[in-house]
């Protein structure tokens, strides 16, 4: 199996970096293996968010995240947020640096959201240009992330597990893998997680992503204010079984809890990675056949609560539920 990170080192299990507990974790510094920041929250020059990075770096090893890139958008990411992404990464020294597949806006509007892209062939050149000067522009290893998404374009002609792998090959850079996303995204869109997880290039990912998620029956809202369920666990096992061991993070970024329910979700990602890492080492996998199918069938409950509720799946009346 081919290693994977690209090199780049396996940091543990760490956590987001989040205003609710920035007063315990710089007076009592517990440890955590890394803290993931939020570049554009540092971006800004001076004042209090320059002033809590630096305490975060005097603590812990610290590792960017970007939410603003829009690298699939219609337009070149622009200059002066490059500059200031670059000037961050020279300050944090962060091992790498990760945005999402995603566009953000057009025309100088910036919608603040993570949008999902067409997979088309046309686009993948695009962003794999892109990703390739940019990591070159910042000068460290450059990965982009599988978002969560809640419609799909007619115009795309891969999938989405052929879109980032196609390129992350091209452009030669890595893949932040969100495996709660994967869930969240097959379970709107009808895909198999399963298939997802085992055609992504385990080679190319340098960090996975857990959160929790909101289910409201008829689709998933990617909330990122709960536990990691069950199914999710199991893909993280699935992924890892492939990867090797890998830095992992954990984002829970709304209803933050105490730091000790952050802590305890910490310990059970050791465990669950743990036991991947020990399925691995001796050629077997954690998850058999019938653990398989309950993941499948954990992201197929979709299509009966949406004709629950409407009487008709995706696509309108046209499409009658045929198939549980
Ligand atoms: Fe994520």
């Amino acid at each position: 199996m081919n290693e994977a990170r690209r090199g780049l080192p396996d940091l543990g299990i760490g956590v987001g970096l989040r205003v609710p507990h920035y007063k315990r974790l710089f007076a009592e510094r517990p440890p955590i293996d890394f803290v993931e920041i939020i570049s554009e929250n540092f971006m800004a020059v001076g004042g209090k968010p320059r002033h809590h990075l630096e305490r975060a770096l005097a603590t812990y090893r610290v590792v960017q995240h970007g939410v603003s890139l829009g690298i699939g958008g219609p337009e070149e990411p622009g200059r002066a947020y490059l500059e200031r992404l670059r000037e961050l990464v020279r300050q944090t020294q962060t091992p790498w640096v990760s945005d999402h597949f995603c566009w953000c806006g057009a025309g100088g509007a910036h919608l603040h959201d993570l949008l999902p892209l067409p997979f088309t062939r046309n686009l993948v050149q695009t962003i794999a240009d892109r990703a390739r000067r940019l990591e070159d522009f910042l000068g460290v290893p450059f990965a982009l992330e599988n978002a969560s998404s809640y419609l799909t374009y007619r115009s795309s002609v891969l999938a989405e597990w052929e879109f980032i792998a196609e390129i992350a090959e091209r452009a030669d850079i890595g893949i932040l893998f969100d495996v709660n996303n994967v869930f969240v995204t097959a379970y709107n869109h009808g895909l198999d997680p399963i298939q997802f997880v085992e055609s992504v290039p385990p080679e190319r990912i340098v960090q996975i992503h857990l959160a929790g998620h909101t289910n409201l029956g008829t689709h998933i809202i990617d909330t990122h204010d709960a536990h990691v369920i069950e199914p999710v666990w199991d893909l993280y096992r699935l992924t890892l079984e492939r990867t090797g061991p890998v830095s992992t993070l954990i984002e829970w970024d709304d209803q933050i809890p105490e730091l000790e329910v952050l802590f305890a979700e910490v310990e059970r990602a050791r465990r669950e990675r743990d036991r991947a890492l020990a399925a691995r080492l001796t050629g077997t996998s954690s998850l058999d056949a019938p653990a398989r199918e309950g993941v499948r069938k954990a992201a197929r409950a979709r299509p009966q609560a949406v004709a629950a509720r409407h009487g008709w799946t995706q696509g309108g009346p046209r499409e009658p539920v045929t198939s549980a």
